[in-house]
């Protein structure tokens, strides 16, 4: 068991030397808030206790499965106090939690979780994208959260083997996957708004099916109203805290009932474009200096830093054959586009559906179409589709993919 660490004002200079490389990172962007808790102990895998099921539930018809509503045969688990530091990790039965009524998590929404996948390649070994960006994201979120820190690497290890005890649920198909769910929660028993003293990181696997059920893409409208903002300056947006989500919902909901099916975030009194629904957004067009553009808002505090953002960029880039941008895109930029017939394809983003294209936004009551779907359908976010569910599904190599057995 990894014993806490009390650090003095004195040696807490001394300590600094002994930061994780993670954690040095995310310190100039924190300032204060990374303070003496992100220089305590972590748990390590090597650690884990295992508790196998004797009960293991039967797998799910893969083509019936409904997104986040069934579950795998075990979850980790390990928890954190001020005084004894990181307990030892468990993976244990899937059980529900036992909280006390007052724990900050449900009162004061301290809490934080991250969204991920493994995927069963063509060759059946089970492999999860990019998991260090994600354990980073949410070291950072944490951070942020008045959580305790721990070693991104070891919270990786301990999923791998999570989802190596667990791969029998990983879908046989190149359609589905097991998405992994680690949340991070205070347990501090108070009704104080306070620092947390007490902490439970618990990671849930679920298997999802296919995101577009009709095996091509089915595009998405869009309602942009400027009355609603997802996230703000000075804010939290850039943090995946459950509190920046359950908000959402109501808007989604107006959204549904104007006939879009996500929202369209913009900010500012220039109405820049910055997420839709729980998707980084992305345009496809000529520019107004007539150059081909693929164009997605800029990392400044208020956009969710998503990993499948960051893996189209990093395609896009080593393609090299047209202009990569993370720079504003107001909606006035939008409508002046579509009206000079420049804009190609807008998509979003995300771990859910890869790429999901957009071919309306409803606008102050006006309808945008957006030629995303014309001419055969659209041409990058196709690409981008297959050469990413290549790599996922491992019918192409690449250093992204973590090998789970
Ligand atoms: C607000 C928001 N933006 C973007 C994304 C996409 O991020 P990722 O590609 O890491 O799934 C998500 C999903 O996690 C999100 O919640």
């Amino acid at each position: 068991m990894a014993g806490g660490v009390v650090l003095s004002a004195k040696n807490a200079a001394a300590s600094i030397l002994r930061l994780t490389s993670q954690a040095s990172k995310v310190l100039p962007r924190l300032g204060n808030v990374a303070s003496a808790r992100c220089l305590s102990s972590s748990f390590k895998a090597s650690d884990l206790q295992v508790e196998v099921t004797k009960h293991g539930a039967t797998k799910p018809d893969v083509d019936k499965l409904v997104f986040g509503k069934t579950f795998t045969d075990h979850m980790f688990c390990v928890e954190w106090t001020a005084g004894g530091g990181w307990q030892t990790p468990r993976i244990q039965p899937f059980q529900n939690l036992s909280l006390h009524p007052a724990s900050s998590s449900l009162h004061y929404s301290i809490e934080l979780f991250e969204g991920m996948k493994a995927f069963r390649g063509v060759d059946n070994k089970v492999r999860i994208f990019r998991p260090m960006l994600n354990m980073e994201r949410m070291h950072r979120t944490a951070l942020r959260a008045s959580l305790p820190s721990f070693d991104t690497a070891e919270l990786c290890e301990c999923i791998r083997k999570l989802v190596e005890l667990d791969k029998d649920w990983v879908p046989h198909s190149t359609k589905a996957s097991l998405y992994l769910r680690p949340t991070f929660i205070s347990t501090e028993q108070t009704l104080g708004v306070s620092r947390p003293g007490r902490a439970l990181l618990f990671v849930i696997l679920s298997p999802v099916g296919p995101y577009f059920s009709t095996g091509g893409f089915s595009p998405v409208a869009l309602l942009a109203d400027p009355q609603h903002v997802r996230a703000f300056k000075g804010g939290v947006g850039d943090c995946k805290l459950g509190g920046n989500y359950g908000p959402t919902i109501y808007v989604q909901n107006l959204a549904i009932q104007q006939g879009c099916q996500q929202v369209l975030w913009l900010y500012g009194d220039t109405e820049q474009i910055t997420e839709a629904g729980t998707m980084n957004l992305f345009i496809y067009w000529i520019n107004e200096q007539g150059e081909e553009e693929l164009a997605t808002p800029p990392l400044d505090g208020i956009i969710l830093p998503g990993v499948t953002r960051q893996s189209l960029l990093d395609l896009a880039r080593q393609w090299g054959e047209f202009k990569v941008s993370e720079r504003y895109i107001t909606m006035a930029d939008l409508q002046k586009g579509l009206r000079e017939k420049r804009v190609k394809e807008m998509f979003g983003a995300g771990t859910a559906c890869v790429v999901c294209p957009v071919d309306r936004v409803l606008y102050h009551g006006q309808n945008l179409h957006i030629p995303t779907m014309e001419n055969d359908g659209p041409k990058i976010a196709t690409r981008f589709l297959q050469v990413l569910t290549d790599i996922q599904y491992g019918r192409t190599e690449s250093e992204w993919m973590h090998l789970v057995d």
